[in-house]
């Protein structure tokens, strides 16, 4: 769509999945192939208008004043997301982003020397390094559990009886990792938590806005994700669910401040009763309303549908580059998302990845130190990820799979 022309997309008229209308309401479409959506999703027309109009106001009248003539759509954030997720606006905290969501979480368990972290070899990167942490300064114990022989990801009888016999502090498990488009049975680990009664953490960060995700089904106490990718919200932001259970348990973040907990005497401060005690006094709010924004525009189009045709891209994407000479797929798994990695013998990391960006497709590499047991399982030092959304088109995967088979032709 050329600049000025209107088009307002009111998807409760419109059938599901109107492609047309979709990408018309998305302005990056006219400019790219993104699949980068793993990274961040090409944010929609309403959600960047929301956030301009804030700043605007925000300069208007006063940061402070925005805020209060906002008011009730800020509570929208919390109203949609608990809509999405199954769950209720009080169990649900803002975060600058899905790592310092978790962060938040990890920090509000009491770890002792000896306490076992139980997780997968899948885990997110950031995640990995957090445990390390957490071993270096308190001593706790990270256990993996192995993967299934078959190649569809942790193997939930095996990590089971890791949990009878450790009883882990901390059950964490990503659900998609950031390293290929592997899908985790996250649901089937938390029903093991929930009869052993373990505290379960679930990364969902590349699967909020992918899928349809039910905190209450995953069987989880806290979860965390970002706006920015499959939600396609702005950046700088993210969340985390916490739990009734783990709320009335008392759990709060270390560094708790004023908008978390009163100071109700000298010596003697309340955490709040909500998940709002994860939060900060200072508070992004254009950003949040965003957010509020994208996660109203993705229950609209509405995940069932962008679950059935994002994979499926991802499969078609999938399946053209398996049939390029020099290209090897990585992704395992029944029914992987729609992270599609692979390698391409005779090009290095950055010039293939540049060679791509200067042919308009939108694309981000991994590295070894992004997924150190996945990637020495496979035996690579990096890869190429395409990351389509419900927005792309058939065309474009089809564009970008015969890029990829110029380049590896090219190949020296
Ligand atoms: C699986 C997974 N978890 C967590 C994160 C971290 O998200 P953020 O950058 O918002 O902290 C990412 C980012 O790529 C991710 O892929």
């Amino acid at each position: 769509m050329n600049a000025g022309q209107e088009r307002v997309l009111d998807l409760s008229r419109e059938p599901l999945l109107d492609l047309a209308a979709l990408r018309a309401d998305t302005p990056g479409c006219e400019a790219v192939i993104h699949f980068n959506n793993a990274g961040a999703g090409l944010m929609a027309r309403p959600v960047l208008e929301t956030v301009l109009d804030h700043l605007r106001l925000e300069a208007g009248i006063g940061g402070y004043e925005a805020a209060a003539a906002r008011a009730a759509e800020v509570a929208d954030f919390y109203a949609a997301l608990a809509e999405l997720l199954g769950t209720r606006p009080g169990n649900l905290a803002f975060a600058a982003s899905a790592t310092h969501a978790y962060a938040k979480a990890l920090s509000a368990i009491d770890f002792r020397p000896g306490d076992v972290v139980l997780t997968t070899r899948n885990d997110f990167v950031s995640n990995q390094i957090a445990f390390l942490s957490l071993r270096r300064r308190h001593g706790v114990r990270i256990v993996h559990a192995p993967d299934h022989p078959d190649g569809s990801g942790v193997d939930v009888e095996a990590m089971a009886a890791l949990m009878r016999a450790h009883r882990p502090r901390l059950v964490a498990v990503t659900h998609v990792p950031t390293n290929s488009g592997l899908v985790q049975p996250v649901a089937e680990i938390g029903r093991h938590c929930r009869e052993l009664d373990l505290l379960y953490l679930v990364d969902a960060c590349q699967s909020v806005g992918q899928y349809p995700i039910d905190v209450e089904t995953i069987g989880c106490d806290l979860l965390t994700a970002t706006c920015r990718k499959f939600l396609r919200g702005p950046r700088g932001s993210g969340f985390l669910y916490v739990s009734d259970r783990v709320l009335a348990a008392g759990y709060e973040p270390l560094h708790i401040d004023m908008h978390g907990a009163r100071w109700v005497a000298p010596g003697y401060y309340r955490p709040v009763g909500t998940a709002a005690r994860f939060e900060e006094w200072e508070f992004p709010y254009a950003t949040v309303l965003g957010c509020a924004a994208a996660v109203r525009y993705a229950l609209r189009v509405g995940l069932e549908p962008v679950a059935r045709r994002t994979p499926a891209l991802a499969g078609r994407l999938r399946e053209r580059l398996a049939a390029v000479p020099r290209v090897r797929t990585l992704d395992g798994g029944p029914a992987p998302a729609a992270l599609v990695t692979f390698t391409i013998e005779g090009w290095q990391a950055a010039p293939f990845k540049a060679a791509m960006d200067a042919r308009g497709i939108n694309s981000a590499l991994s590295y070894r130190e992004f997924a150190q047991f996945d990637f020495a399982d496979k035996e690579v030092e990096w890869c190429l990820r395409l990351s389509p959304h419900y927005y792309n088109t058939e065309d474009e995967v089809d564009a970008a799979a015969g890029t990829v088979a110029e380049l590896a032709r090219s190949a020296r």
